[in-house]
């Protein structure tokens, strides 16, 4: 498989930027917080970060609607502090990928702004427009009434986030350009470089937002998409062979076989696998049978894994914290699980610590349920868990107010805590090969009605019983690795085993 030779043994760990460390006190993170918590993200063992957009934007949807693809937001820092980051991070052996929103902007973008002009000009076409105010684009929401335009503008997601033209996969009504329309070359070459000024400038590549949307009226396989994206990526492998892409597409049979993404996110889409293993009401991990999760994963890895790799994620900015799925022991089995198979995991800042959800916040900045998992990270008991100097109600968003509020700083002291498990789980995963993104996978015991899971990646045999009543496992052998009981072939509850050969 031709992807570069780091995903190979890289754990992310994704960076709400907003919330990770305030480094000059006015109650937002920022750039230099991360640049100052590098060496943290090193020591747990994660050797890559995704940042979600760091881009100036109105941040209407959390900074989704970007303004400036070529400048941090101000509340953030500067280029040149991001530049920073990108040096300091590599003399870590941290790589660092940004948000690329390919398929919208901000309605604030001078490029919306020039489309939505009366006149005629460059910018006309490069986003989806009607050609009458009061026609729709059917099938998909669009806005009217906003600009002097004589026609209505789809939307991708908000209201504020007007969708680009790539083209439409089949010219049907008038308005729409193909494929090869100047307009949707002009958006597809913009994006280019874009990603082409901040991989000169030392990023390792780009999440890509919404990856599987940007032609409009795409068949079932998604079959223009996906050729918009092998064409363009491989144009930029070939100037920056070692950057890395992972796409938000949840769907690795296209994202990774036809698309060429390097990685592809695992998504909770209800019913899939991922939602099965970690959150669905019958998920294994909560102790059911791991026959759904194996089915889905199985078909999907197994389809797609000579092509790229397949990214399960602890959470993200968009779900649900995972501690408010799993709990204490369950959440070490689980993270063992997930961080022990093929592919490239993503860790959400603060799942390591078990950060909890926080239900009841009101919206802020167009998270709304999503605002729960966004709040800032606790580093430490005191003001503001350590995470700014701002006065508290000052802050981008309240810390947990819970008097048990996990910290990175307690956990750190105790040999018991789920920080360790998550340390100790990375340390074994960088250590064995067989571990890591392309090592050999294959289900050994996943059936009906029975909690046990075992699997071999390589040289290693491992069994999994996130149930709460013992189970056999038939295995024999001394562990490298467990969490909870394993004595004769027996495995306790809630527990995790790993064996040689
Ligand atoms: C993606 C992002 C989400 C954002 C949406 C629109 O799903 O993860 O946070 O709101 O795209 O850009
Ligand atoms: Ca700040």
């Amino acid at each position: 498989m031709n992807r570069p030779a780091w995903l190979k043994d890289a754990v992310f760990y994704e960076i709400y930027p907003s919330s990770f460390y305030d480094s000059n006190g006015d109650g937002i993170g920022d750039i230099n917080g991360i640049r100052q918590k590098l060496p943290y993200v090193k020591d747990l063992g994660c050797n890559a970060l995704w940042l979600n957009p760091c881009f100036d934007s109105p941040f209407k949807d959390g900074g989704y609607d970007v303004r400036d693809y070529k400048l941090v937001a101000p509340r953030y820092g500067t280029n040149e502090d991001l530049f920073a980051l990108f040096r300091e991070a590599h003399e870590l052996g941290i790589r660092v990928l940004l948000d690329l929103v390919p398929g919208h902007t901000s309605e604030e973008h001078p490029w919306f702004r020039m489309s939505g002009q009366a006149e005629r000009n460059e910018y006309s076409d490069r986003y989806v427009w009607t050609d009458f105010w009061i026609k729709g684009t059917p099938g998909h929401p669009y806005i009217g009434g906003e600009t002097p335009r004589n026609g209505t503008y789809m939307l991708n997601f908000f209201k504020c986030q007007p969708a680009l033209n790539y083209g439409w996969a089949k010219v049907t009504e008038s308005w729409q350009t193909p494929l090869d329309a100047p307009a949707a070359k002009a958006t597809r070459d913009a994006m280019a470089d874009v990603m082409r000024f901040w991989l000169g400038h030392g990023c390792d590549g780009f999440r890509v937002d919404m990856a599987n949307s940007l032609v409009k009226g795409d068949d079932e396989n998604k079959s223009y998409t996906c050729a918009l994206w092998k064409k363009l990526l491989n144009e930029l492998r070939a100037e920056f062979p070692q950057a890395a892409w992972v796409a938000e597409w949840g769907w690795p049979k296209q994202a990774l076989c036809l698309a060429d993404f390097d990685m592809d996110f695992y998504l909770d889409h209800p019913g899939n696998g991922y939602n099965r293993l970690v959150r669905s009401a019958d998920a294994y991990l909560k102790g059911n049978d791991p026959l759904a999760f194996a089915t889905d994963y199985l078909d999907q890895y197994g389809a797609s894994h000579a092509d790229g790799y397949i990214s399960f994620i602890t959470g993200n900015h968009d779900t649900p914290r995972i501690s408010w799925y799993l709990t204490g022991d369950q959440l070490k089995v689980g993270y063992a699980l997930l961080f022990t198979l093929p592919g490239v995991p993503f860790l959400y800042y603060g799942d390591e610590i078990g950060m909890r959800y926080l239900e009841t916040l009101p919206t802020k900045e167009g998270g709304y349920t999503r605002t729960g998992s966004r709040t800032p990270m606790q580093w430490a008991k005191g003001p503001n868990l350590g995470f700014s100097q701002a006065a508290a109600d000052a802050l981008y968003l309240p810390v947990d107010p819970a008097p048990d509020a996990p910290t990175a700083a307690e956990q750190a002291k105790d040999p018991g805590s789920l920080l360790h498990t998550v340390k100790a789980v990375l340390a074994l995963r960088h250590r064995f090969p067989d571990l890591q993104a392309d090592g050999s996978f294959e289900v050994l015991h996943a059936q009906q009605g029975d909690p046990l899971f075992v699997y071999r990646r390589g040289k290693l045999t491992l069994a999994v019983n996130p149930s709460q009543k013992a189970v056999e496992t038939g295995l024999a052998g001394t562990p490298l690795f467990q969490i909870g009981a394993f004595e004769a072939g027996r495995l306790g509850p809630c527990s995790f085993v790993m064996l040689a050969e």
